[in-house]
């Protein structure tokens, strides 16, 4: 998508992107993602929500890029850092989602690519993630070489209500360090 622009989103960054970070959030639960809301969310909920995701940023256990087109954010991405002393190898890959008018750019391939750096990077050489089964992020992280662990039965609801199964997917960027 011409002139989009990739960028790690910073405490002090985040007040800035906050607003557009809403209207993804929204324009993904209206669009059907299960993204842990139903389709009651408003601005206010996922303004609290963006809210928790600042807190985490600072507290360094949460990453989040956003990719911006004229200053709109088009699509963002979180990685999730455990912060169990046991798991300092492993990360989460969540809300990575693409506004749905910009969808089939290459924008969640590009946002991936930054995640799994960021990922080598710090040593978190272990991805995985959920995603509802049958959606269309599954063939899009299998592209990408992520690995189907199972499916929970049951997992969450889509934003109508309804029960839905999730997959489990991992991907193995490195082993751990000795
Ligand atoms: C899944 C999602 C992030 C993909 O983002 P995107 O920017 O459209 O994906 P890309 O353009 O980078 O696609 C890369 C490849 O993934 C695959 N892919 C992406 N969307 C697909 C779809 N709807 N159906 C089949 N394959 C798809 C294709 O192979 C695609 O390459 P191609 O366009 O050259 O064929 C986007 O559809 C989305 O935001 N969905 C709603 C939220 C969600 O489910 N997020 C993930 C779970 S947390």
């Amino acid at each position: 998508m011409n002139s989009a622009q990739l960028r790690r989103v910073t405490v002090e960054s985040f007040a800035h992107y906050r607003p557009g970070l809403v209207e993804l959030l929204l324009d993904a639960v209206a669009d059907g993602a299960s993204i842990g809301f139903l389709n009651d969310v408003d601005a206010a909920a996922a303004t609290e929500y963006f809210n928790t995701v600042h807190a985490e940023v600072r507290q360094g256990s949460r990453l989040l890029w956003v990719v911006v087109k004229d200053e709109h954010v088009v699509a963002s991405a979180q990685l999730g850092l455990c912060q169990k002393p046991n798991g300092l190898n492993r990360a989460e890959v969540q809300k990575l989602l693409v506004r749905t008018d910009a969808r089939r750019h290459g924008l969640g391939a590009q946002l991936m690519g930054a995640l799994e750096s960021e990922a080598l990077y710090l040593g978190r050489g272990l991805l995985y993630l959920d995603t509802e089964t049958g959606s269309a992020a599954e063939p899009f992280y299998e592209g990408l070489g992520y690995q189907r662990a199972g499916q929970i039965p049951d997992y969450a609801c889509s934003p109508s209500g309804v029960y839905r199964p999730t997959s489990l997917y991992y991907k193995i960027l490195q082993g751990p360090r000795a």
